[in-house]
């Protein structure tokens, strides 16, 4: 089954509860918040408070995204917290396996984030690891940019690479996505797609949810 996960940075911050209320009820399959903390991003976002906020309020997977430096610093904080899914980025840690390794130990899922200009094989070593991988399809930092086209050959390379490897691993990709653009993404093979500004800043956010999740199970 392809998954949606709407990701609150683009909801409208007064009203967090009622968003992620309104996405389930339209067929969200998980919620994506995304953590920036300043220097791995230039933006500043959430913290673990956030996330045990909206654990009471969802019974939905968090997904939680940490655009940080340090990640080892974070992964127990946002842990105890409640994320079920954390995702940390290749550019932001020197000791991936480590760092993958105690995310697992926790129980979560866990998943390596790539920016559009990381090459695909700075995963090469630890692919098998992998709960799934989170590959950007914009810079981080902001809602709202356009999808980085070439990472359309960068999506297909990775679905043909876990084949040959025989795994198992889910494609998330993040960023740029909306109801104009995304059957051409689902065409590439992505099992799981993050979408912002595409539902939260769309005029009817409940009907876009609805579109996009019907479309989906044409590539199912
Ligand atoms: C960007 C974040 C994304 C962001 C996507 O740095 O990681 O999750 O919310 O927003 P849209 O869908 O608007 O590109
Ligand atoms: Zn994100």
């Amino acid at each position: 089954m392809i998954k949606i996960a709407p990701s609150i940075l683009s909801a409208d911050f007064t009203k967090i509860e009622e968003s992620v209320k309104m996405a389930e009820e339209a067929g969200a399959d998980v919620i994506h918040i995304d953590i920036m903390d300043g220097h791995f991003v230039p933006n500043l976002t959430f913290g673990p408070q956030l996330v045990a906020c909206l654990k009471e309020k969802t019974s939905l997977p968090l997904d939680v995204h940490l655009m940080v430096e340090n990640p080892r610093k974070f992964i127990p904080l946002f842990h105890e917290a409640g994320a079920d899914w954390i995702s940390i980025h290749v550019e932001a840690s020197s000791h991936l396996h480590k760092d993958i390794t105690l995310i697992k130990e926790l129980n979560k899922k866990a998943g390596l984030a790539l920016n559009p200009a990381t090459p695909l094989h700075m995963i090469s070593e630890i692919i098998e690891e992998l709960d799934f991988v989170l590959l950007m399809t914009v810079n981080p930092g902001w809602g709202g940019q356009e999808f980085i086209d070439s990472c359309h050959g960068k999506i297909t390379r990775l679905k043909n690479w876990i084949k040959e490897l025989k795994l198992d691993i889910p494609i998330e990709i993040d960023g740029g996505v909306k109801l104009e653009n995304i059957e051409q993404i689902l065409k590439d093979g992505v099992d799981i797609c993050v979408i912002g500004s595409g539902i939260f800043k769309e005029k009817n956010p409940r009907e876009t949810l609805i579109k996009i999740k019907e479309l989906t199970k044409k590539y199912e």
